[in-house]
């Protein structure tokens, strides 16, 4: 028999104990393996661990994180009296003469028609519960483009026996491709005849006493408003409808609303807008702690309701 020639620890182990060692040394892989997997296994990206998606208006219950996109340009420190505000655009805008003396100029008559109008939502119960609710001097319109909206609630105001003044906002440039849509709105020289098709519907409706156009961007025309002691009673915003043109309209436009004025806008319920207006609409309410209602396609803040949710 062939001598045992292993060390003396080894030839001395019992079955039990070498049952034990092979038991021990299986765990220990076991575990070692798991803590190999656990250490190699790619952690996710430190910014989603800090940051994970919120909704945007969890930004509202942090107001310093919104300061950057307040709108801080100055306004004038008292507001002008309403009957002091057409006199103060004619003057301003318009070198002090109306600028619907004499139009259409010869060389435009033939390519506008007597009356153009269309518009989107311009018929809405909302304008005659507003008006009739707000009994306003001075409407602003922010976005207007062929001026059915504007001239719908000259009818309304005229209807109510009020003496109401419209401005109306709008750089009449439409959209790029509007006229694919719109092409008997002409052009001369590549500058479309919206703001020419909108004062020639004004005549026709006999409306040049009560509205005046305001052709400059919703962005400098607010502020220009703001800083000339403009406000209204009611204003309507219906112009860019991205998040961002819809966030800086009405923050604009807030600011130059009548102390209990209301300021509303179309289109809060179609799809693509609720990543535009509808979201713009309810972060600047949760901001502001207003309560929005509804009305039709039209969102409405009234600045004279307290909020009761
Ligand atoms: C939907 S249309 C307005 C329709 C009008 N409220 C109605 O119901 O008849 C939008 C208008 O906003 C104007 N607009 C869009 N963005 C603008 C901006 N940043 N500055 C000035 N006007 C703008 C366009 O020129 C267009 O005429």
């Amino acid at each position: 028999m062939k001598e045992d020639q292993r060390p003396l620890q080894q030839r001395n182990k019992s079955p039990t104990s070498k049952l034990f060692t092979r038991g021990a040394a299986y765990v220990v892989l076991v575990l070692l393996s798991y803590t190999l997997g656990y250490l190699s296994h790619t952690s996710p990206p430190q910014q989603q661990q800090l940051q994970p998606p919120s909704p945007v208006f969890q930004l509202a219950d942090s107001p310093s994180q919104l300061d950057n996109f307040r709108v801080t340009a100055p306004c004038a420190n008292s507001p002008l009296p309403p009957h002091l505000v057409f006199p103060t655009i004619l003057d301003r805008v318009f070198n002090g003469s109306s600028p619907y003396s004499n139009f259409p100029p010869p060389y435009l008559s033939s390519f506008l028609k007597q009356k153009r109008i269309k518009g989107w939502g311009s018929y809405g119960a909302v304008f005659q519960h507003l008006i009739k609710r707000v009994k306003p001097q001075v409407i602003i319109e922010v976005g207007t483009f062929l001026g059915a909206s504007a001239l719908h609630m000259v009818n309304v105001t005229r209807e109510l026996r009020l003496q109401t003044q419209i401005l109306c906002l709008d750089d009449f440039r439409g959209w790029p491709g509007f006229r694919d849509r719109f092409k008997d709105i002409k052009m001369i020289n590549g500058d479309v005849l919206l703001f020419q098709q909108f004062m020639q519907n004004v005549i026709y409706f006999n409306a040049t006493g009560s509205v005046l156009p305001v052709p400059f961007s919703t962005a400098s025309g607010l502020e220009k408003l703001c800083e000339w002691g403009i406000t209204a009673d009611l204003i309507e915003i219906d112009a860019g409808h991205d998040f961002i043109s819809a966030w800086g309209d009405i923050n604009r436009a807030y600011r130059i609303l009548r102390p209990g004025g209301v300021i509303f806008g179309h289109d809060y319920f179609t799809m693509a807008d609720n990543r535009g207006v509808r979201r713009a609409v309810n972060l600047f309410a949760q901001m502001n702690n207003l309560k929005i209602q509804t009305d039709g396609q039209h969102w409405v803040l009234d600045t004279s309701l307290a909020k009761h949710n």
